[in-house]
């Protein structure tokens, strides 16, 4: 049975990851700051008992990454989904207006935290079969494809994360381990609002498609959920 750890599984993109593994027969482990308020999730771990299983996890916190990882310790981790993410809070990210607390903040979840979160699960990862990490990031961190201007903080915490990880890809080679980033697309979530493009189910879809094809020769690469690699 394959193992997927998600982070930030309790709605939006990261639920929607949980929910189709499950359904695909994977085992899920799937964390999220307070799963006491998680209803969709824990109907999703009732439905499958013996295939998911809630953990709570602020990836802020580095204490809580460290104590999950003990809690799994003994767990083969096939697939790691850095997916937890905030976009800065009203209008704290436009010029003029910069919110330096928010950004900080912002950096911390969207940037370092899928960084300590390799660092905290690595045995669990080389000892897997698929050896997979997958980060979900954004196009609005790609520089090649700003036009839009603003979004200082949010813009400078997903470039930030794609150099983070495509260092870890390069650092990891040698343990045969794949890390990726992926782009969800502009998705109706809670952050994507109600005029993104795509649907949570069109936007996962897309992305295990991407993630199931993978190669080793992948490490390192930057995609969106419909397989197109997006400039860096
Ligand atoms: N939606 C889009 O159009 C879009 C486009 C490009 C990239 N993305 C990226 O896709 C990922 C998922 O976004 P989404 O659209 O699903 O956003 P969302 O609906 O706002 O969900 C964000 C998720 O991240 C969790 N989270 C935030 N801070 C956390 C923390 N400190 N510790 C643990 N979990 C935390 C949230 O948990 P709480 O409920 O506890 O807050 C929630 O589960 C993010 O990385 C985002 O940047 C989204």
């Amino acid at each position: 049975m394959r193992t997927v750890l998600i982070t930030g599984a309790n709605r939006g993109i990261g639920l929607e990851f949980a929910r189709q593994y499950a359904m695909d027969g994977w085992r899920v482990f799937a964390s999220c700051r307070n799963p006491a308020a998680a209803d969709t999730l824990s109907h999703l771990a009732a439905q499958y008992p013996d295939r998911v299983t809630i953990y709570s996890l602020n990836v802020a916190n580095h204490q809580q990454i460290e104590q999950l990882a003990q809690t799994l310790s003994n767990q083969a981790i096939d697939l790691l989904i850095n997916n937890a993410g905030v976009y800065p809070p009203g209008q704290g990210d436009i010029f003029g207006k910069t919110d330096y607390a928010a950004w900080t903040h912002t950096f911390e979840v969207n940037t370092m935290a899928p960084l300590r979160m390799v660092e905290a699960f690595i045995q669990q990862i080389s000892s897997s079969q698929l050896k997979t990490i997958i980060t979900v990031t954004s196009k609005m961190g790609s520089i090649a494809d700003n036009r839009g201007g603003g979004s200082y903080s949010y813009r400078s915490s997903k470039a930030a994360v794609n150099i983070v990880m495509k260092s870890l890809s390069i650092d990891l080679n040698a343990s045969g381990i794949i890390a990726v980033l992926l782009h969800p697309g502009w998705v109706r979530t809670d952050m994507g609002g109600p005029n993104g493009l795509i649907s949570v189910e069109q936007s996962v879809t897309g992305m295990r498609h991407v993630i199931s094809r993978l190669k080793f020769e992948d490490s390192g690469k930057f995609y969106a959920f419909d397989g197109q690699v997006v400039p860096w």
